[in-house]
Parts: structure tokens; C-alpha cells; sequence
């Protein structure tokens, strides 16, 4: 293996060989778009450029767009007007409250799409936090998993094909698998954020769907995992497995490329990441800086998930890339 029998720079010469001996491929098959549905008018994420909270009509025909372009799952997510906020989180279970109404039109419309929802009470609740809290503002763990498994099942109700419990409790996966299998939804995917850091990257997020302000100096670190940690991480899995859980997901993705790959070692389930919100602004301000196009940040970033193992990927870049890679595979 020594120079110059061994040229590494040869194979590297020409597009052509470089694609014949790449080692990963990215696919629109491996895209989840999330997307903000909200009861006013469409309106943008100011820290989120491209982004928007959609009103249905918009939301059916972004979706359409997406479609078009060879999306084949989404994951939505409500934004829920201040006023109807409380300390409990009440709207998330009414069952006439516009997500479910949006559920049922999007599944209506697009009977082959696969529909994500989170189980979380922060877009419902005034204090930010994603579930009930207890006297010393703690989230109370067990009432919490309790609501959220009414949560799923309304959700299942409604038509969304995967739940993904997003809030970090104890016990929520199994509690939430029982109500499944109890209430006849036995092949609802249950997609676990079960490596879910407490992180700064989620800021954009909270901005769209209006949680920043009740959050802001708040901390979610007494559920959300430790950034420090990476050992708690399969411990997490191991658990999510044995309640129930079909696909594990590592969030945020790009600061955690090492979670990913020990997952993926680990464990036979598949693993998706999520690029968060924070991820995409701080991609998007890059692209604007250096005058590139972002595609080619996304898709640099996105490869970097795949070889550490994802199998897929949330990115609420997911429209651009679909796009990015048609054109690709067909040069
Ligand atoms: C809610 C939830 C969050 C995200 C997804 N579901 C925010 C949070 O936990 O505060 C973040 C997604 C993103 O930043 O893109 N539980």
C-alpha cells in the first residue's frame, strides 16, 4: 500500500468513479418534512428562512409541491394562538381543535403519505413546558404520560400513521403502546425521540410554534438527556425497545453524529435523526454568508447523518433536497 503504488487522488479524477466507488447515498425515500399548521393565515418563521406556518388550504397545496417532488412522508406540528393556551395543555385533547381537523384533510387528500404527529403538550400549554406541572414546576412525570396516551390515541384517531412521543417522560412509550393495542390501533408506529438532548438548537422551533416566550429562562433539562452523556443514550433505547418502541430517534443531528453511530451499532431498529430547527437556521445563514446555494450544505450535512448510520432524516429542508436530488440523479 505504499506510493505511488497506491494513488488515492486516482479514483477521486473523475465524477464518474468518484460516484461508482461512493460509499452512501442519499434518497428522497429517507425525507420527513415537518411542517407548522396553524388556524390564521400563513404566516413565515422569522428565524427559519423558507419556512412557514401554514393555514390548511396552504398546507394542502405545500403539500401537493412536496409530493410532486417524490416526498413520501411528513411530520406536522401545531401552532396554537396564544389565547387558547393553559396551564394544562386542554386543547391538545379536544378533539374538534384544527391539528385533527388538518390531520383528516391531509390523510383525505393524500391516502399514501406517511403522517407523523408528536405526542407533547408544549404548543398547548402557557408555561412552555411539555407536560403538566407539579408544585415546584416540575413536569409531573406520571399525569403527564397519562394525558399523552390520550394524546395518541386521538391523534391514531384522527389518522396520523406514526405518533412520536417528543417530551423525554418516563414510561410514556409503554403506557402509550398499551392505549394503542387497548383502543384498536395495534399497527401505529410509535417513533420515540429517545435520545433527546436538552439543547439551544431548538430555539427556531419554539419561535414557530410560539413557545419561546413562555420558555424562554426556563430549562427543559429535568427530562430532556444531558448533553454530556452519550452511555444514557442506549440506555434510553434499551428501555424505549422493551416498551414498545418500532423506530428510535437521535435529536439534534449534527452535534450528535457519535449518538447516531452507537445507536446504530447497537441496536437492530432503525434510527432516524433529526436536523432540528437551530441546524437548518445556522445551514441557511452559512448559505447566505458564503453565496452558495444551501443545497449543498444540506446535502454535505445530510450525508454526514447517513454514514453514521440514519436511516432517515427529519429536515425542514426536506422540500429543497428533494428537489436538489432529482436534478442530481438525473445528470
Ligand atoms: C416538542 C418538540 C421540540 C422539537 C420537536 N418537538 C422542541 C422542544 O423540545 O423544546 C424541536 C424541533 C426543532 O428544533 O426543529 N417537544
Amino acid at each position: 500500500m505504499k506510493f505511488p503504488n497506491t494513488r488515492m487522488r486516482r479514483t477521486r479524477k473523475h465524477e464518474w468513479s468518484r460516484l461508482l466507488t461512493g460509499e452512501n447515498q442519499i434518497s428522497v425515500n429517507d425525507l420527513i418534512w415537518p411542517v407548522f399548521i396553524q388556524e390564521a393565515p400563513t404566516t413565515k418563521v422569522e428565524s427559519m428562512p423558507g419556512v412557514k406556518r401554514y393555514d390548511i388550504d396552504d398546507l394542502l397545496a405545500a403539500i401537493t409541491d412536496a409530493v410532486e417532488l417524490g416526498i413520501k412522508s411528513v411530520a406536522i406540528f401545531p401552532c396554537v394562538d396564544s389565547r387558547n393556551k393553559d396551564a394544562n395543555g386542554t386543547m391538545a385533547l379536544d378533539k374538534d381543535n384544527f391539528l385533527y381537523q388538518a390531520i383528516k384533510l391531509v390523510k383525505a387528500k393524500f391516502p399514501s403519505l406517511g403522517l407523523i404527529a408528536d405526542v407533547a403538550l408544549d404548543p398547548y400549554t402557557d408555561h412552555g413546558h411539555d407536560g403538566v406541572l407539579d408544585d415546584e414546576g416540575y413536569v409531573d412525570n406520571d399525569r403527564t404520560i397519562e394525558i399523552l396516551s390520550q394524546l395518541a390515541i386521538n391523534l391514531a384517531e384522527a389518522g396520523v400513521d406514526v405518533v412520536a412521543p417528543s417530551d423525554m417522560q418516563d414510561g410514556r412509550i409503554e403506557i402509550i403502546r398499551g392505549a394503542l393495542e387497548l383502543e384498536g390501533y395495534k399497527d401505529c408506529i410509535i417513533l420515540s425521540y429517545t435520545a433527546k438532548y436538552a439543547s439551544s438548537f431548538y430555539g427556531p422551533f419554539r419561535d414557530a410554534v410560539g413557545s419561546s416566550n413562555a420558555i424562554k429562562n426556563k430549562s427543559k433539562a429535568h427530562y430532556q438527556m444531558d448533553f454530556s452523556n452519550s452511555e444514557e443514550a442506549i440506555l434510553e433505547a434499551q428501555l424505549d425497545i422493551s416498551e414498545g418502541a418500532d423506530w428510535l430517534m437521535v435529536k439534534p443531528a449534527m452535534p450528535y453524529l457519535d449518538i447516531i453511530a452507537k445507536m446504530t451499532d447497537r441496536f437492530s431498529h432503525p434510527i432516524f435523526a433529526y436536523q432540528v430547527s437551530g441546524e437548518y437556521a445556522m445551514l441557511m445563514d452559512l448559505s447566505s454568508r458564503l453565496q452558495i446555494s444551501p443545497e449543498v450544505l444540506f446535502y454535505e450535512s445530510l450525508m454526514g447523518l447517513k454514514r453514521a448510520g440514519a436511516c432517515a432524516f427529519l429536515t425542514y429542508a426536506a422540500p429543497m433536497m428533494a428537489a436538489y436530488l432529482k436534478r442530481h440523479t438525473c445528470k
